[in-house]
């Protein structure tokens, strides 16, 4: 039976964002016309996958920050969030100015809550994944992010520790890093995250930078590093290669165990999020396709 996730009460405080803008020039031309986040990862959207690792969190209300060009694209594919017992809000970043504006973009909608930011082209895979992100959600103070050892750290924001296994630093796409251990694109804030952020200046390359928000809580002693470990898979989709990658990752497990990773009807009735009536309907809205069929088998197994 698959592991049912957290139940209903796991619900977090935390307010959740998808920062699905971006430029997405390494994926022209696909990107010449659609978002990046809209196109397919094997057998769905590529936002359902940070959505639903939201989710997992217990996170219900939800703020999705893309490009002017394709926010009614976005509405229109994911609506207001009823059908998956969640809230969802639009917001437009202008033009791709650094992951830590979107907390500017977002202050209306944060309100002094604690946060979660999710990259809207990372896919997060892992046993025991939800149970530690209902930890870092339940966190009141400070920050926690997630390292994860990759072979080309140069490309990330790295972490290095100190003898004892503190952080010691964190620095933005080092020439020769210092360790292995990149951060990955999800992040949990406490209120004191937009004030961090309006306080940034822009960075070499004219972007507000998370590393820059990192190292502020780093400084306040007041940053959790969380160690996703081997058996976890991290995947950004940036690239061809990697979103050809992360397609096929993703159809070899959900071959294999005829379990779907990142479907979003079936996270929400897992969560508690939806009842078992509004999961057949909502099954029954796909119609004769595989993916009804799917979420009735979800269902019949829970009853
Ligand atoms: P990146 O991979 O840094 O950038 P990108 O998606 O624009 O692609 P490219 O480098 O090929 O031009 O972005 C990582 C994720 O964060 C991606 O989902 C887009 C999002 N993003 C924004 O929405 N706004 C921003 O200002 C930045 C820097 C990223």
């Amino acid at each position: 039976m698959p592991e049912n996730p957290q139940p209903a009460s796991s619900d977090s405080n935390y307010k959740g964002i998808i920062l699905a803008g971006g430029a997405g020039r390494r994926l022209l031309p696909l990107t010449h016309g659609v978002s990046k986040q809209l196109m397919p990862v094997y057998d769905k959207p590529m936002i359902h996958y940070p959505l639903s690792t939201l989710m997992l969190a217990g996170i219900r209300d939800i703020l999705v920050i893309t490009t002017p060009r394709d926010q009614a694209a976005f509405e229109s594919f994911l609506g207001d969030g009823s059908q998956w017992g969640i809230s969802l809000k639009y917001a437009v970043q202008q033009e791709p100015k650094g992951i830590a504006q979107a907390f500017l973009i977002a202050e209306n909608f944060i309100a002094g809550d604690p946060v979660s930011l999710i990259l809207g082209d990372n896919i997060f895979y892992a046993e025991g994944l939800a149970e530690k992100l209902t930890v870092a959600a339940k966190r009141t103070q400070g920050a926690t992010i997630f390292g994860y050892y990759v072979t080309d750290p140069e490309r990330y924001g790295v972490v290095s520790f100190d003898a004892s296994g503190n952080v010691s630093d964190i620095v933005e796409k080092p020439e020769k890093p210092v360790s292995h251990y990149a951060v990955t694109g999800l992040y949990f804030y406490d209120h004191q995250v937009v004030e961090i952020a309006r306080a940034l200046s822009p960075s070499a390359r004219g972007e507000l930078e998370i590393t820059d928000v990192n190292r502020a809580y780093l400084e306040r002693d007041q940053l959790a590093v969380e160690i996703l470990g081997r058996g976890t898979a991290w995947l950004d989709t940036g690239t061809h290669d990697s979103l050809l990658d992360a397609a096929i990752f993703v159809r070899v497990i959900e071959k294999r165990q005829g379990l779907k990773i990142a479907c979003p009807e079936e996270v929400a009735y897992r969560m508690g999020f939806i009842t078992d009536e509004a999961l057949e309907q909502l099954a029954a809205d796909f119609g004769d396709s595989g993916y009804a069929r799917y979420l009735m088998a979800a269902l019949r197994e829970e009853r």
